[in-house]
């Protein structure tokens, strides 16, 4: 089974092709085309230079994958693309070249939920874990716990109520001076910053239950940069190592708490914080020390990419799980919605 997957969300043009065989998976061909460049000088994402960005990388990728590849067209059993949640205009550019694809080639169209994609990734690099197992999901958008029943049966466990992990980040960032996008710009920083510098609130951190709340720990960065008059660079540096390890903490916390309330011995993680090194690292020791085994994707499948979208519908497919006839691009798509289908 060769699927072509496609991926136009945010501000990452992606075009991959992956291979089921003799029941062995593997990518033939991937490629990632960034927007970082082109948004940085706004501060953010600006959705509608991302969607004219898509709409002039994605035909060339999708090219490019196929030729890597060495496959024709009519050796594709379908067109994976990302249908939801993301930027509007960005999906539209996507499932509209997808639609376009697949009709002209006379192959399936195949609608995927970019969670589901983030969720499964894991098992691009590695093979996933028996299930259930539990998820950490870290986005720019979602911070969520999720329990794997089965390729589309996913029970949320908890969530934040407010700002998500990689919004905090890139928040942060900002107040700081840094350029987007924030995760990396201060994991960079902090390498060489003193995390125990500042006290920042490590939030619900104590509520025995599994939600998060990052937009008071963003706050009390607001606080603490504006009662500066000049941040000097040692202090920005200590300030990046702090906000990294708050938000790790929490993380890596309430992740072993779900693995433990859920009885799971297995532990994943996914979606663009999770290609961060100090949470990797924090995740590793303290789940050795719970019994627990931690399973990583490479930190280019943890940010967004098109092999995950090819994977998630490959998986599918393999279940005997539909697709719909009829679908639109949904900037919203509740994850769990995917459970009751
Ligand atoms: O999954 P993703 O690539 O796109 C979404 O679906 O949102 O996640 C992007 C988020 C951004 O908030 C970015 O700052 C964060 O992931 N991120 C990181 C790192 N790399 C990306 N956060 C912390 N450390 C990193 N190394
Ligand atoms: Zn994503």
């Amino acid at each position: 089974m060769n699927i072509l997957g496609i991926e136009t969300s945010c501000d990452e043009t992606a075009a991959a092709l992956w291979q089921t065989m003799d029941g062995k998976g593997r990518i033939l061909a991937e490629k990632v085309a960034s927007q970082i460049d082109t948004h940085a000088r706004f501060g953010g994402v600006v959705p509608e230079v991302a969607s004219r960005e898509h709409l002039a990388v994605l035909p060339i990728l999708a090219q490019q994958v196929m030729q890597q590849a060495g496959l024709t067209w009519s050796e594709l059993d379908g067109i994976a693309v990302t249908a939801g949640p993301g930027l509007m205009g960005a999906l539209l550019v996507g499932t509209a070249w997808a639609r376009g694809a697949a009709c002209v080639n006379n192959i399936p169209v195949l609608p995927v939920h970019h969670m589901e994609g983030h969720l499964l990734a894991p098992g691009l690099d590695h093979e996933l874990p028996p299930f259930p197992f539990v998820t950490l999901l870290v986005s720019g958008g979602h911070t969520l716990l999720v329990r794997v029943d089965g390729i589309g049966r996913y029970v949320q466990l908890g969530q934040t109520i407010d700002d998500a992990a990689g919004e905090c980040f890139d928040k942060s960032a900002r107040l700081l001076g840094l350029p987007y996008p924030g995760g990396p710009a201060i994991a960079k920083l902090a390498e060489n910053g003193d995390a125990k510098r500042f006290a920042l609130p490590r939030p619900m951190l104590n509520r025995d239950n599994l939600d998060f709340s990052f937009s008071g720990l963003k706050t009390a960065v607001m606080y603490a940069v504006h009662k500066m008059d000049d941040m000097d660079e040692q202090t920005r540096t200590d300030m990046a190592a702090s906000v990294e390890a708050a938000i790790c903490e929490v993380l890596v916390s309430k992740s072993i708490r779900a693995c433990r309330q859920t009885g799971s011995k297995h532990l994943l993680i996914a979606g663009g914080v999770a290609a961060n090194r100090t949470l990797r690292h924090l995740l590793e020791t303290q789940s050795e020390n719970s019994g627990i085994s931690v399973h990583l994707p490479r930190p280019e499948h943890c940010t967004d990419n098109a092999a995950m979208i090819a994977y998630a519908a490959a998986k599918r497919l393999e279940k005997g799980l539909a697709f719909p006839d009829k679908w639109d691009a949904r900037p919203r798509w509740p994850l769990e919605e995917l459970s009751k289908t």
